[in-house]
């Protein structure tokens, strides 16, 4: 029997529930990089990117009302070391850039495999449509076997960058063009 899933827009009550997939994210990490200790970045989800108001935009997949996968994405300015450290936001309404980058997705170890990652990229990219961007775009590691199959099925051209692909879907009719 298939699931149901429903995705959403981040709301602030959902905080603790995401930051708990923060940690199941950071185990999964420390036990794939055996070398590397992961600092911790809770804190910046709970200060930064789950801010109200900040530029990240978060969806999430709930089952049975339970936050079992989050996305997060971000107006780019096509500049990466610019937007990782600073948040910058419009000041005007007609501010939109032309790429939309989506930074990380994640789904609960037992619920994977069952369309929901899939499911939390297309709402993703239905809001970046419908904001006017021009393009959505996402960089993922060659060894990142699942989610290049879950960006793949979603037409994204890819790009050799060596480790890694720069994956990107083009929208035909952006608004204010
Ligand atoms: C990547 C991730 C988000 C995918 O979530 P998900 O909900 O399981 O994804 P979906 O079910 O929508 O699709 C997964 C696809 O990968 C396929 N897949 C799973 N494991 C695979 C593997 N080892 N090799 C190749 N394909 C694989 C599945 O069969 C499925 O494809 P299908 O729909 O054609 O059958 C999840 O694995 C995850 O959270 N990983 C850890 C964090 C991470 O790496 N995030 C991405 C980088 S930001």
């Amino acid at each position: 029997m298939s699931l149901e899933v429903k995705v959403r827009q981040y709301k602030p009550r959902d905080l603790e529930q995401v930051l708990s997939l923060v940690r199941e994210l950071e185990t999964e990490l420390t036990e794939k990089f055996k070398d590397v200790k992961i600092k911790s970045k809770v804190e910046d989800y709970r200060h930064r990117y789950l801010k109200p108001r900040n530029k990240y935009k978060i969806f999430v997949a709930l089952v049975k009302d339970k936050v079992v996968g989050y996305l997060m994405g971000y107006p780019s300015l096509g500049a990466p070391e610019i937007d990782n450290m600073y948040d910058m936001l419009p000041i005007s309404a007609n501010w939109t850039p032309p790429e939309f980058y989506l930074q990380i997705t994640f789904v609960s170890k037992p619920y994977r495999n069952q369309g929901i990652s899939k499911a939390l990229h297309r709402k993703i990219i239905d809001y970046a449509k419908k904001q006017g961007h021009k393009e959505v775009y996402a960089c993922i590691a060659k060894w990142n076997l699942p989610e290049l199959k879950v960006i793949q099925s979603l037409k994204f051209r890819r790009k050799d960058l060596g480790y890694r692909y720069r994956l990107s879907l083009k929208f035909e009719n952006r608004k204010n063009d």
